[in-house]
């Protein structure tokens, strides 16, 4: 499932990431990247060891936290601290790559399964050209460029790639997830049924027959979640 979520940040949120982006190192990209993936790997990421991050990071972890739809969508058990990254002038792609299935944490404290992959825009589409994050899954090819602010969610399993920044600057904010729930079936079942049970309670309220429903969910997430 690719599911784009709009207005994650709200404006004051993103001029303030974007202050402290403004303030910070950029390193070469591949220093996250796996052995195949460095290989199609040219963009460039804030340092670990830039003195903004932590107020970057506690900045996007508290926006996700705050959004329903993130967490239906993803039903997040770990996210590996958010990275920040930029393509522009010479460094300005990322080639056909998968993400690793297992992160190692910054601090080196152990591994998170990346089972949902997410992209937060910190640019708007209108101040580069191309940087088009390609998502290829069995929902076919898709093509994704958002507002600033706005984050797409994808199975961290798809092929994907960030095609040539050909004029300006793309800067965005990349995270991966492990799920609760493991299996991206199972997933999206349970997005479908929330979501549906939304606009149930939405339509006709707490009937019992929504309570109910509400506990079937309850119980399959129960089951799955590990
Ligand atoms: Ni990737």
């Amino acid at each position: 499932m690719l599911l784009q979520i709009p207005n994650v940040l709200n404006d004051e949120e993103i001029l303030r990431a974007k202050k402290l982006i403004a303030e910070a190192q950029w390193v070469d990209g591949k220093v996250t990247a796996g052995t195949q993936a460095a290989v199609v790997k040219n963009n460039q990421q804030l340092s670990e060891q830039a003195p903004q991050m932590q107020a970057l990071r506690k900045l996007v972890l508290q926006a996700l936290n705050r959004n329903a739809l993130f967490f239906t969508a993803a039903l997040p058990l770990k996210i590996l601290p958010p990275f920040f990254n930029r393509y522009s002038g010479e460094a300005n792609y990322y080639g056909y790559h998968v993400d690793n299935a297992m992160r190692m944490m910054p601090d080196g404290s152990g591994y998170v399964r990346a089972d949902v992959s997410a992209t937060l825009f910190l640019t708007d589409p209108e101040d580069y050209e191309g940087g088009e994050l390609m998502i290829e899954d069995t929902f076919g090819r898709q093509s994704v460029k958002l507002k600033a602010g706005s984050i797409v969610v994808y199975p961290s399993s798809s092929v994907h790639e960030v095609t040539p920044v050909r004029k300006g600057a793309r800067v965005a904010c990349f995270m991966f997830i492990q799920s609760m729930v493991r299996d991206a079936e199972k997933r999206r079942l349970l997005y479908d049924m929330d979501m549906s049970l939304m606009q149930l309670r939405h339509t006709v309220g707490e009937t019992e027959a929504v309570v109910h429903l509400t506990g079937v969910y309850h119980n399959l997430l129960r089951r799955w979640a590990e």
